[in-house]
């Protein structure tokens, strides 16, 4: 993908539906009694591979454009996949669906692509066994292939060792098959979803500070929900319109939850120009338009209990990090190490490339900003955030960039090149 400096981003954006929220409605849909409508659904790769492991397991799900019905079998519907089951590129499909299929009385095979194959499934094997779940990584390795042998589970109360909503939810919903109930304490709260929409589709699921518990064996009712537009995929253009001079843009429909919305706290921090319009909640999620114009950011230390509410934005971050005036610290983010790509490494690698000055912590990176950078050849090592966080790296910076394997865009936000393009002026 080439990518030219562009004179301003002017316009108004409408962002596609969150991710997490799409794969949270296929996945309780389909384990709810009746059909699930889903609005504004995010056709990304990663929400197709959920759609296509719960049609392997007997559920029907009709899909037109980004509205999805979900024909929902209960509890205990699911039937046993007769092929593995292929996560794709998703660590949400692979965490999550490992929860339901140790409580489904079947066996099954989960993997994914190259990426899902490296990424750590310990911290969910570790807490699915003291449930007393069948589950071993194929090749002994803690990571997918994973063989499970699904049945009733016991309930636990576990002491998560890190903030994560995979885990979380892995475990909340493995807790359906329990025979008590189950609990979750993480060290930091991490993104809320599945809390707010499993208690929408009926189960007994409590939240206390850090702690996120669940009854078992609920009774899920169909649901209608309005996903809201990602956060995640609203930060490049919000990047993008404070970075590139000359710039206004109005981003409509951005979910804003609290666990989430860690990137417009910082953004202000840094001095960015941003106004939050229509507040309104859609489907139990808090949702706002933004509008953002062209800003001088400077550099801020972005650490502690804000990193779960921004860990996908931080690539983008740092982006911002690097044109603006000052040093941006950034710590407490090791598990940037485990998604996609080693965002860390893949951060630093890319910044370096067009010029910046970045050293790699081992739970973060030290950006000294306000360099100017130049277009460089970079990779997307295949991971659709680094691909889109260095896209807007490159509509600021002195001559052309190429991303390689810039089209994995696709897993979140299939559009992405064709709206940035909508709204430039060269
Ligand atoms: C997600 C949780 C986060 C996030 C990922 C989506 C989810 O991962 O990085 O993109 O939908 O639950 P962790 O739970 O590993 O922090």
């Amino acid at each position: 993908m080439q990518i030219h400096p562009i004179k301003g981003l002017k316009g108004r954006v409408s962002i596609p539906g969150d991710k997490s929220i799409s794969h949270r409605a296929v996945m309780f849909g389909a384990l709810a009694e009746g059909t699930t409508e889903i609005t504004h659904f995010l056709e990304g790769a990663d929400c197709l591979s959920t759609i296509a492991c719960f049609r392997e397991m007997g559920i029907e799900i009709e899909q037109t454009g980004d509205c999805v019905l979900v024909h929902g079998k209960g509890l205990h519907g699911l039937q046993a996949p007769s092929r593995t089951l292929d996560a794709g590129n998703s660590g949400t499909t692979t965490r999550l669906i490992s929860g339901i299929l140790c409580g489904s009385p079947f066996a099954s095979t989960l993997t994914g692509d190259a990426s899902v194959q490296k990424r750590p499934m310990n911290r969910i094997i570790t807490p699915l066994r003291q449930m007393g779940a069948g589950i071993d990584s194929v090749k002994g390795n803690d990571c997918v292939p994973l063989k499970i042998q699904g049945h009733a589970l016991h309930a636990i109360h576990y002491q998560s060792p890190v903030a994560s909503a995979q885990v979380k939810s892995c475990l909340l919903l493995a807790g359906m098959f329990a025979d008590g109930c189950t609990s979750v304490t993480e060290p930091v709260l991490s993104r809320n979803h599945t809390e707010l929409m499993l208690r929408a589709f009926g189960a007994d699921v409590r939240s206390e500070g850090t702690c996120a518990s669940i009854a078992p064996d609920p009774r899920l009712f169909a649901q209608k929900i309005a996903v809201p537009g990602d956060i995640s995929s609203a930060a490049y253009f919000l990047a993008a319109g404070l970075l590139v001079p000359n710039s206004e843009v109005y981003i409509e429909n951005v979910g804003i939850n609290p666990t989430r919305s860690g990137i417009l706290e910082v953004a202000l921090a840094m001095g960015g120009n941003i106004e939050k319009l229509n507040e309104r909640t859609v489907s139990g999620e808090p949702v706002c338009d933004l509008l953002v114009r062209s800003s001088s950011l400077h550099g801020v230390t972005i650490d502690g209990d804000i990193i779960p509410t921004l860990i996908d934005e931080i690539p983008v971050l740092a982006v911002m990090a690097a044109y603006a005036e000052g040093q941006t610290s950034i710590r407490d983010a090791a598990e940037l190490k485990v998604k996609e790509t080693n965002r860390i490494d893949t951060v630093t690698a890319n910044l370096r490339a067009m010029g910046a000055e970045i050293t790699a912590e081992d739970d973060g990176m030290t950006i000294q900003g306000g360099r100017p950078l130049h277009g460089a050849k970079l990779d997307s090592y295949l991971d659709h955030r680094i691909a889109m966080s260095f896209a807007v790296a490159a509509l600021c910076a002195e001559g052309t960039t190429n991303i390689r394997n810039g089209e994995c865009v696709n897993i979140s936000y299939p559009d992405f090149y064709r709206e940035l393009s909508s709204l430039s002026s060269t």
